[in-house]
């Protein structure tokens, strides 16, 4: 019999009212939206499903677009982005308290890495593999952002990247889906906090939705060509966790799938999205991606694209128009049911109600607290740690790094050297007082010095042009050093949206720069700065230390004056594959084995390789150096074998055999060895950060069930079956050691 104690009484009573309160709260919601819903046109109903972007640009004034004013009076737009700061939402939130119904005006904005505190550029923050550190850049970022007046944040970017070409790959987490989807997730925790109704957690907006990481060539906008098994296996599980997390809304992809753009994609957005993960938040298209489903050859005229995108469930259009002119027809010709039309419309209705700016819409909108988040100390702490989690040592021959506080006299040359706005790479916020709070790297390593330390400075060249004028006084100034710093990379407009290269080396005539230095004989060490990976292989086999700094934002200069001279000790860890050249891309760790795999790197004997290079990357997933040197030892297993109910344990000591205390991420991959259908070589499964003093041993331990071991078969079935498995557990993709073990059935 059970008993139940009064503890556990009180405890049930608790959660019982609860429960019932929040079900009342939510029934009021949904009731209040169902209301208002009943008041409102037609008219009405289409205006809150139109979203336009206001014509601020970074000084103001909001819109002087006479004719947006008269649609935000008449209660014909319901979101808008570009808007931003107390004043200017405020003076555009009155103009909407103008109209019939007073339904409140929702701001968005792409707050892509922080906001007025930038951080690094989403994929140097997944370097760090460190997920509350995420969350918490994101927590920031929401409350920098909520307080000037912004509602709805679109990021996070959850999109997967193999192809360095695309621009974008600088505002994911990379290559992986086991990674992505702990990252994704973090992301919408940081955006929403404890939940829409405070005043500083904003809506997340996950995108894009879907597959847009794979456009053809690494083309921005360019079409994608994929199976439905890869969707689902590798570019869907971020999406996934997002929504698990409770995001409010995802955003439309560009590209289409199979064949049918993404905003106008039935399968995408009703049967995947709004059925099988029964999402409850609002569908925005990309700009103008209604719109450009005519350009695709997918829709006739505007109003075919307006009923094609309402019906597969795009809620909001933004930019395009196309609603705007059309769906009102569209209903009252039968082309649209008004239900489809009042479900969008639902969405958006709660989402401002959860936000609570149907009780009070200036709620964001408060002086003070947007004056309090300007250059807000903890946040600058905070963006500064990540940024040095962010950063990853690629090479350190000799120990090179980190340099002595003492050295007498350090050349310091490179475009990057004494940049600004570069630092924050592409996707920041502009802010007209924002220069004066970025720390240069110039500054940061100042800052680090003894005051008997001469620093030398040269530009030597500019990022992007052939002008080599400057290049004697950089190395007359070599010569005069002990050790020479440089700073090279990709200005901050390189990686981004539309800024696909098709060549990813060094811009300019930098490497040419990095030579001439070089041939000094002075120690030479190199950071790159770069939203992507880059092809750098000069540098690579012959600079003897190399950091990759990303764009690491407002705290650059100091967490790279922290790396250089060894108050942190490097930790960060590439989450994308460099390759050794463009005609290598794509390169990716999870890739199938072939029926014919080298068997080593030079063996091209009718085997799947190149004639004229390497299968493996220039640097491999996973890969970071330390200062200090990380020991692995066996992996032990408790069982050889589980069945579906059974776990293993794995597990593996790591000593810490160099001479400084360091972080190392520990990674964990396993192979399924026979199945039916081909899988990767290896799969990301695991991964534990571990701190290990000078001499430390840790023994790390990983647990194995059966959802590790699942994947999407041939009819998309999420399923494990029984056999053979090999688990790797190392420093890098690459560098692992392994053991097998079966599952059983
Ligand atoms: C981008 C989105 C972005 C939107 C609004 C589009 O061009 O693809 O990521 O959120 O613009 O700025």
């Amino acid at each position: 019999m059970i008993t139940i104690k009064p503890k556990h009484l009180c405890l049930l009573a608790m959660s019982t009212a609860q429960f019932f309160l929040a079900a009342a709260q939510k029934r009021t919601i949904e009731q209040k939206v169902d209301s208002v819903i009943k008041l409102m046109t037609l008219e009405e109903k289409v205006g809150q499903l139109n979203q336009y972007s206001g014509d601020w640009n970074h000084t103001g004034p909001i819109t002087e677009d006479g004719e947006k004013q008269t649609q935000i009076r008449k209660g014909q737009l319901g979101s808008m982005l570009n808007v931003v700061g107390v004043e200017h939402t405020r003076d555009i939130q009155r103009m909407a308290m103008q109209s019939r119904l007073k339904i409140p005006m929702l701001f968005g904005q792409d707050v892509i890495h922080g906001f007025k505190t930038t951080f690094p550029i989403p994929l140097a923050q997944a370097a760090s593999w460190d997920i509350p550190a995420i969350e918490q850049a994101e927590r920031i970022a929401a409350t920098e952002a909520s307080a000037s007046g912004i509602h709805w944040a679109f990021a996070p970017m959850v999109d997967l990247a193999r192809d360095p070409r695309w621009g974008r790959v600088m505002e994911g987490a990379g290559e992986d889906p086991y990674l992505g989807s702990k990252i994704a997730a973090a992301r919408v925790r940081g955006f929403q906090g404890k939940g829409l109704g405070n005043t500083d957690a904003v809506m997340a907006c996950v995108k894009h939705f879907a597959a847009y990481g794979a456009a053809i060539g690494g083309r921005d906008y360019n079409a994608v060509d994929m199976s439905y098994r890869t969707l689902w296996e590798y570019y869907l599980p971020p999406f996934k966790a997002a929504v698990d997390a409770g995001a409010a809304s995802l955003m439309n992809s560009f590209n289409d799938i199979n064949g049918i753009p993404a905003t106008g994609n039935n399968y995408i957005l009703r049967t995947i999205l709004k059925g099988k993960w029964n999402f409850k938040g609002v569908v925005v298209s990309d700009w103008g991606s209604v719109g450009e489903m005519i350009k695709h050859g997918f829709a006739a005229d505007e109003k075919d694209a307006a009923m094609k995108a309402a019906i597969a469930g795009c809620d909001i259009d933004m930019e395009s128009r196309c609603y705007k002119n059309n769906l009102v027809q569209l209903v009252k010709e039968g082309k649209v049911k008004m239900s489809v039309v009042d479900e969008a419309v639902k969405r958006v209705l709660t989402k401002k109600f959860e936000l609570g700016l149907f009780d009070d819409p200036y709620r964001f909108c408060n002086e003070q607290r947007e004056q309090s988040q300007k250059n807000n100390p903890a946040h600058r702490k905070a963006a500064r740690e990540l940024s040095e989690k962010s950063i990853v040592l690629l090479k350190n021959e000799n120990n090179l790094l980190p340099l002595s506080k003492q050295t007498k006299t350090i050349a310091v040359i490179g475009p990057f050297v004494k940049s600004v706005r570069d630092n924050l790479g592409f996707w920041s916020m502009e802010w007209p007082d924002d220069s004066s709070t970025i720390v240069t790297q110039w500054e940061g390593i100042k800052n680090k010095v003894s005051i008997d330390t001469k620093l030398l400075y040269a530009k030597g060249c500019n990022i992007n042009d052939t002008d080599s004028s400057g290049f004697a006084e950089a190395v007359e100034v070599a010569r005069q050093a002990d050790v020479v710093i440089m700073s090279v990379g990709e200005a901050r407009d390189m990686s981004g949206e539309a800024k696909s290269r098709s060549s990813i080396r060094l811009p300019g005539i930098q490497e040419a720069l990095i030579k001439a230095i070089h041939a000094t004989g002075k120690p030479v060490i190199v950071m790159i700065n770069a939203g992507r990976p880059l092809v750098f292989n000069w540098v690579a086999d012959n600079i003897p230390s190399i950091l990759y700094t990303w764009w690491l934002g407002t705290e650059a200069g100091n967490a790279i004056g922290d790396v250089l001279f060894g108050d942190y000790n490097p930790s960060g860890k590439i989450t994308m594959s460099f390759p050794r050249t463009e005609g290598q891309i794509p390169v990716y760790y999870n890739h199938q084995n072939t029926g014919r795999p080298a068997a080593n790197e030079t063996d091209m004997n009718y085997v799947s390789s190149y004639i004229d290079l390497y299968n493996s990357p220039k640097f491999p997933f996973g890969y970071g150096l330390s200062y200090t040197a990380f020991t692995y030892g066996d992996i032990v297993l408790d069982n050889k074998t589980m069945n579906t109910k059974g776990k293993i344990e794995a597990k593996i000591s790591i000593t810490n055999t160099g001479n400084y205390d360091g972080e190392e991420t520990v990674q964990l991959y396993i192979r399924d060895m026979v199945s039916s259908v081909v899988r990767p070589v290896k799969e990301l499964k695991g991964f534990q950060k571990i701190f290990l003093k000078k001499g430390e041993t840790k023994t790390v331990s990983f647990i194995i069930s059966e959802d590790d071991l699942k994947f999407y078969n041939n009819d998309l079935q999420y399923i494990s079956e029984s056999g053979d498995f090999k688990l790797f557990i190392g420093t890098n993709s690459e560098n692992v050691k392994e053991v097998s073990f079966r599952l059983l059935k």
